[in-house]
């Protein structure tokens, strides 16, 4: 792996070589960032210079006396009060592009984080015998985009769904099942996940409705929870059942989603179980919890209810039951102590942060999360309707899930149909293209705003061919693909030598902060901050695209052959960034 030192840090590492020159005992950042006046413009002079007593013009006046250039730093300037604007020189950028082009193992010579750690990112967690709604489809696609940006940095990933699939409710359903044996038996034929929702849904509502009439139901259906709790198993295999009928549907979603979910790391509230009576044995131990009315409850300052009392988080409520506390609890000491993380992170609707913020709170009181072992819920928004109100059909009810991707694969098919003839598609490609520009789009709509936001679903908006969306930055992708296809006998191959124009050099002085923009969005939890990078690397294509023609016959073969470098690496770059985003980029569209 060849790991790139990028311009910004090349520029950097000159600048803070001056500066100790001029000042030795200061140990100043030179605060570099990208300019439009010069390529960089470095403001850190300033402070330094009020610390210093010293004249900031005088000072950055003999800071730039230090700097060495010529093969990187082309021109530094003092401006304004203090400021040093830079420009670097042409080869420096197409040689640094050329080393990430050389790269070959796929990174584009993006380095690793310095020190990895390890980390638990617990997404995709719908419920069992539960349609899944779009709050789960948030979940989803950021905890996808988070598992491949982590991991492209070299973090340890463990990945955790932590489904809904134990509580009162399966006593209902089970004992229902068993009254009415073969409604989930189809060990032969292979079904599909529509079929099993439906299946589930029609026993969730049968059983319901008997549990609502018949009080005897309902006492039966009680006393089922407590043999499900006590490991029975019959009734172990009767929940099992449920488990797997909707593993079917989840799995179907997350195909059409195109994500892989391992069932490996499905472990669902169930999967703490064991866990649960030591978890409140260690609280009650340590003080950390109190029995209160007879459930065993940890109070907050300054959590409290409408009428002023404290709300406590219930970790064992009075007639014995566990609740979804006390399996998140003992999931945290699972993950620290089995798992060894070094960090959690939770992406989980906002609705829930109060539940979150009790129960890191608890964790940390009980020592089991720490400055070392930190947990953080990446709380997201509400997805809305084009009228700004939560999602639901014209009918009101919340909508399918999978009939909102079909819908956007609908949409994009039609709208890659409509251009398929100018690209010469086969139906098959037509098909394939649109689904990955539908599902990119869904996709790209929910990363594309910083992820606390709320944001309207507006399919229109999603597939619109300009502006910030998905399908745009594909078919820049497949463009540049189209332009490489038509050179003939010309190859891409940098040329160092050559000056450049100012679109090329803006395309590559963009193109080298991917590495930067990668680790920001890691490390902030900030997938939106690479979909901005990548749409402003489009558009910068747009411009010189404009300004600069690839394959003009009027270009020396040496310009063309940088160009085509130039396209060939930008393609590679956002077909980098898009697959960490989930989202494919195909070759024709
Ligand atoms: N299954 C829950 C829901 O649908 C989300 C689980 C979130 N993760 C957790 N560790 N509590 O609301």
């Amino acid at each position: 792996m060849t790991s790139v030192t990028s311009l910004t840090d090349q520029v950097h590492q000159h600048l803070a070589t001056a500066l100790t020159a001029t000042l030795p005992e200061a140990d100043a950042d030179p605060l570099l960032r990208r300019s439009d006046r010069a390529d960089f413009q470095a403001n850190g002079i300033l402070a330094l210079a009020k610390k210093a007593k010293a004249n900031p013009r005088d000072l950055a006046t003999q800071v730039v006396a230090n700097v060495v250039t010529g093969d990187v730093i082309k021109d530094i300037e003092v401006s304004g009060p203090g400021f040093l604007n830079v420009t670097i020189t042409d080869r420096a950028i197409t040689r640094n592009l050329a080393e990430r082009y050389a790269d070959d193992t796929d990174r584009l010579g993006v380095p690793l984080a310095e020190h990895p750690g390890t980390t638990v990112i617990d997404y995709a967690q719908p419920n069992v015998a539960k349609e899944m709604h779009v709050g789960h489809l948030r979940s989803a696609v950021i905890g996808d985009a988070l598992v491949q940006l982590l991991e492209f940095t070299g973090e340890s990933v463990v990945r955790r769904h932590h489904i809904g699939d134990w509580g009162t409710q399966f006593g209902m359903l089970i004992q229902y099942l068993d009254e009415h044996p073969g409604e989930l038996d189809h060990a032969d034929a292979e079904i599909s996940g529509e079929e099993a929702m439906s299946n589930l849904d029609r026993l969730y509502k049968a059983a319901r409705k008997l549990f609502d009439s018949d009080e005897e139901f309902k006492t039966r259906a009680r006393r089922r929870v407590v043999d499900l709790q006590a490991g029975e198993p019959q009734t172990l295999a009767a929940w099992q059942k449920f488990v797997d009928e909707s593993k079917i549907y989840f799995f179907s979603v997350f195909e059409k989603l195109d994500m892989e979910i391992r069932d490996a790391d499905i472990v669902g509230e169930s999967g703490y179980n064991d866990m649960l009576d030591e978890t409140c044995r260690l609280l009650e131990e340590s003080g950390v919890a109190t029995i209160s009315n007879g459930a065993l409850c940890v109070f907050f300052d300054e959590i409290k209810g409408p009428d002023g009392n404290p709300t406590p988080l219930i970790v064992r409520k009075s007639d014995g039951g566990y609740g979804y506390a006390a399996t998140d609890l003992s999931a945290i000491r699972d993950r620290v102590f089995n798992l060894k993380a070094t960090n959690l992170l939770y992406v989980v609707d906002v609705r829930q942060s109060l539940h979150f913020k009790m129960v890191f709170e608890t964790a940390k009181r009980a020592g089991w999360l720490n400055d070392d072992v930190t947990a953080y819920q990446l709380a997201f928004g509400t997805i809305l309707g084009k009228d700004g109100k939560p999602f639901k059909t014209r009918e009101g009810v919340s909508v399918k899930l999978e009939d909102l991707l079909d819908e956007a694969v609908q949409r994009a098919t039609a709208v890659v149909r409509d251009k398929a003839g100018k690209v010469g598609l086969t139906e098959q490609e037509i098909v394939d293209n649109g689904r990955d520009v539908g599902i990119g789009a869904v996709k790209y709509a929910d990363l594309s705003t910083s992820a606390v936001r709320d944001y309207k679903f507006d399919l229109d908006q999603m597939v619109s061919l300009s502006g910030d969306t998905s399908v745009y930055l594909q078919y820049a992708y497949a463009r540049i693909q189209s332009i490489l296809r038509k050179a003939g006998e010309a190859r891409p191959s940098a040329r160092p030598e050559l000056e450049l124009a100012p679109a090329e050099r803006a395309l590559g002085l963009h193109l080298d902060q991917f590495s930067e923009v990668v680790a920001e969005a890691a490390k902030e939890y900030a997938p939106h901050k690479l979909t901005a990078y990548l749409y402003q690397l489009a558009s910068t294509l747009t411009t010189f695209y404009d300004q600069c023609h690839v394959l003009s016959p009027d270009n020396a073969p040496e310009v063309v052959e940088n160009r085509l470098f130039l396209v060939d690496l930008t393609a590679r770059t956002l077909q980098r960034g898009m697959a960490l985003l989930g989202i494919r980029t195909p070759d024709k569209l």
